[in-house]
């Protein structure tokens, strides 16, 4: 874009490890550009309201291993009316701005495809544990949440085993069961419930009781929390059915969401980070930047925002026989 002087960068959504290794991304490739680079807090809502900064180098110093955002971020539905994408509009305009850089998940690339629609240039940037953002391999903040995960299912099963118990646990994830799938393929669940593939709670017990009786001590089952079976319901029947385990259930919540970004992540957040400030720069808007294999490729907003990233099932079928 030839007369681009100033970018600003918001992240939206639910926080992830790495936003922040992406912020600073943005702002010191921007700078290295020649480009001046804002600051938008508290995402599409700071953005109506005028929250806007101007950042220099040193103001993203020191957040390259912090989870969370320093720019904050809010939960705004807001944003799908016209009239508030329009005020975003003036607000950006008043500031100086003339492109931004949208970090965060489905959501955030929504908002994104609409500023785009109404012709202010944009490039987003996937960054959401969920990982069920449309047209990239790995969004920001992923492989942070699934260590978290395992280091925790790793915990339990030191107890499970002690007590000869079944735990169940919950993870994030919303509609998606990225996270419950991976887990449970890399921590050695018994089974594994996610919302696309229904298992009838029996099907649970007889796998959990398989488990007891081939000598197994402990069995682990993750439940992403957009499971049809919640993990509640879940231990009502295991415990009912008698399956030789006493059960626990381990709901893992928001802890999944903090922490320090992991060595794959903070790379993500870089690679995405210049990549978008370089392609914002060269002329290039209403697109995403996204991992494909080991490319960064653009991804158009209209597509991301429209579609939803497909689990990939292959790892069900995985984590079935290597659980015997
Ligand atoms: O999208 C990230 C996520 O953590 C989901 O996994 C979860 O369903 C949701 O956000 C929780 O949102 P909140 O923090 O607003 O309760």
């Amino acid at each position: 874009m030839a007369d681009l002087k100033t970018l600003a960068v918001l992240t939206g959504g639910g926080d992830a490890p790495g936003m922040n290794a992406a912020v600073r991304a943005v702002v010191r490739s921007a700078l290295a550009l020649g480009l001046r680079a804002h600051a938008v807090r508290r995402a599409y809502e700071g953005l109506v309201h005028g929250d806007i900064a101007e950042l220099g180098a040193r103001d993203v110093g020191g957040i390259i291993q912090r989870g969370g955002t320093v720019l904050q971020t809010a939960r705004f539905p807001e944003f799908a009316e016209p009239e508030v994408q329009q005020e975003a509009l003036r607000q950006l305009k008043a500031h100086g701005v003339d492109a931004l850089v949208a970090i965060g998940g489905d959501g955030t690339m929504r908002g994104a495809a609409a500023l785009h629609r109404l012709g202010f240039p944009v490039i987003g940037i996937p960054a959401s544990i969920d990982n069920d953002v449309f047209g990239t391999d790995m969004a920001i903040g992923v492989d942070t949440a699934l260590n978290t995960i395992v280091e925790a299912i790793d915990k339990l099963r030191d107890t499970a085993s002690s007590h000869q118990r079944a735990f169940i646990v919950e993870t994030m994830g919303r509609d998606c069961g990225h996270l419950a799938l991976m887990s449970g393929v890399i921590s050695g669940a018994e089974m594994t419930l996610i919302p696309e593939r229904d298992v009838s709670a029996e099907e649970v017990a007889a796998a959990v009781s398989d488990a007891h009786t081939r000598g197994k001590t402990h069995a682990i089952v993750v439940v992403a929390e957009g499971a049809r079976l919640g993990a509640s319901a879940l231990k009502e029947v295991l415990d009912r059915m008698n399956t030789g385990f006493e059960s626990r259930v381990t709901i893992l919540g928001h802890v999944q969401r903090g922490g320090s970004p992991s060595a794959w992540d903070r790379l993500i957040a870089a690679r995405f980070g210049v990549i978008a400030a370089e392609r914002l720069a060269k002329g290039e808007s209403g697109v995403m930047v996204a991992l494909k294999a080991r490319e960064i490729v653009s991804v158009g907003l209209e597509r991301v925002a429209t579609r939803k990233r497909e689990t990939d099932l292959e790892f069900y079928r995985m984590a079935r026989m290597l659980a015997k």
